[in-house]
């Protein structure tokens, strides 16, 4: 028996007013249907088909870019015409899943759980059922469709707009997930009608056909109180970003995390951190980024796909697919640009720019410097105002420092360049050639001096300013 799922992606969001599909909207750096698809794949999921609409393409770009663990097709419904006339676009790959079950869900809805898809199938094939339903008790029910029960499973789901006032008065509403038989659904699919409220054909209208037809519908209660949530407009947009990053939050405070306080603080989904580390306000944490453990995150980090070792200290750090090794400390105003790896114990001070470039164990990179496609070494030393010129405009160059060097103040390491163990660059050179082991390079003008030059040059501004204003100021 396999096991399918549909997901309804065909809405515009028009009181979003974005070009977008609305389901490619993101919740905490992903769109609403990544969380969908990855919940369906947690799930065990191994079909799931998603019906487009609006904007299409950029739906099968989303897919073919996924990295998927399920196959996922895509189906095109060209009007938009209900929930159900969405799920008859996907009736071709029903047809080739008639042996199973079926998940319908909304591709708004982001907070759906691999827990309750799991629990809901289970009680799904317990009772017989040909339906379903996920549902959730909302204090506020506005909007939802509300589920009519019976001693025996429900009756059916009467969309808000088509409610009567006790009926408004029932606070269990559906999701819009729903397990089906999958021959079940295709029996009944194309015999709802638009013939309700909005004019549309409502999915939900299913139920009452398989009851009529002898089924059984039934309904289960998630444990998850977000299952419905969904988004019509931006405002309902930031709510689900805030409640998803005060979910994630609080597992990250189950796990011995400490927040300093949460404001501006936004950690995606996947990244992990160890305990003891500290998260000062402003910081955001993306993608695959792991944490080590007692670490202190300092204000206004930003820190994507980056894995930072155990006892690291970050200011003010934005870092992006870098590696940062234990004990490093960083910041304030630092950036790591793709491909840095940090390594232990190495220090890198007040706005330093790294890019493609090792820094070794313990080295010191303290200020105002740009290392850019370099392999630095072990201990180096860099002075203030160190850049490697990487680049001519037309190719990049790689420069090596050894272990032990010592760069001074204000040198230009021209590309490609090497600088041995131990050596030594004076300040203000331009370093245009390798620097053997051990070596002094000075590459930069000897001095001039002019005596009394200064003097002279004071007399004639003198002399000039008294011709013009005269001497009483
Ligand atoms: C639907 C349910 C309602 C439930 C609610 C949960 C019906 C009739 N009602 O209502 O009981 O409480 O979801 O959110 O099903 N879509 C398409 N094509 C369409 C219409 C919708 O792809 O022609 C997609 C939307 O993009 C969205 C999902 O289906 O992802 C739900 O559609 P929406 O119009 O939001 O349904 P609701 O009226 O909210
Ligand atoms: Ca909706």
């Amino acid at each position: 028996m396999t096991n399918n799922a549909v997901v309804l992606a065909g809405g515009q969001g028009k009181r979003m007013k974005t070009n977008a599909p609305k389901v490619l909207l993101k919740v905490v750096g992903e769109p609403m249907l990544e969380w969908v698809l990855s919940a369906c794949e947690n799930a065990g999921i191994g079909d799931i088909c998603v019906v487009k609409g609006f904007e299409g393409e950029q739906i099968d770009g989303y897919i073919s870019a996924r990295q998927s663990k399920a196959e996922i097709t895509a189906v095109m419904q060209q009007e938009r015409l209900g929930t159900g006339h969405a799920v008859m676009q996907a009736a071709d790959f029903l047809r080739s899943h008639s042996e199973g079950n079926t998940l319908v869900l909304c591709g708004d809805a982001p907070f759906i759980d691999e827990e309750t898809i799991r629990n809901a199938l289970e009680l799904h094939i317990k009772n017989g059922s040909a339906v379903t339903v996920v549902t959730s008790k909302l204090r506020d029910p506005f909007g939802y469709g509300r589920i009519i029960r019976t001693e025996n499973g429900i009756s059916g789901i009467v969309e808000h707009k088509d409610c009567t006032p006790e009926q408004l008065a029932i606070n269990e509403v559906n999701s819009g997930c729903y397990w089906f038989r999958t021959a079940d659904l295709l029996d009944v699919l194309f015999d709802i009608k638009p013939n309700n409220a909005q004019g549309e054909y409502y999915l939900t209208d299913c139920i009452e056909l398989l009851i009529a037809g002898g089924k059984r519908a039934d309904a289960f209660v998630s444990e998850n109180p977000d299952v419905a949530l969904g988004a019509n407009d931006r405002r309902g947009l930031l709510m689900l970003n805030d409640i998803a990053r005060r979910n994630i939050i609080e597992k990250h405070l189950d796990d011995g995390i400490e927040f300093t306080c949460t404001d501006g603080v936004s950690i995606g989904r996947s990244v992990k951190i160890g305990a003891g580390t500290v998260i000062h306000s402003g910081v955001v944490l993306r993608g695959n980024t792991v944490i080590g453990e007692n670490c202190d995150i300092g204000e206004n980090c930003l820190i994507e796909n980056t894995s930072v070792g155990n006892g690291v200290r970050l200011n003010s750090v934005q870092a992006y697919d870098s590696v940062i090794e234990d004990d490093v400390k960083i910041g304030p105003f630092v950036q790591l640009r793709p491909d840095s790896h940090i390594k232990k114990g190495a220090k890198i001070g007040d706005f330093v720019e790294i890019k493609n470039s090792t820094i070794g164990e313990y080295t010191s990179v303290s200020h105002l410097t740009y290392i850019g496609d370099s392999d630095v070494g072990a201990n180096v030393n860099f002075g203030c105002g160190v850049v490697t010129v990487n680049y001519n405009g037309d190719k990049k160059f790689r420069t090596v420092i050894g272990d032990n060097a010592f760069i001074g103040c204000n040198t230009n390491l021209v590309a490609p360049v090497k600088v041995g163990n131990g050596a030594y660059t004076a300040a203000g050179s331009t370093i245009t050639s390798d620097v053997p082991d051990n070596a002094l390079a000075i590459e930069r003008g000897s001095a001039v001096i002019k005596e009394g030059y200064a003097e002279k040059k004071l007399r004639s501004r003198t002399e000039k300013f008294l011709r013009l204003h005269g001497d009483n100021k």
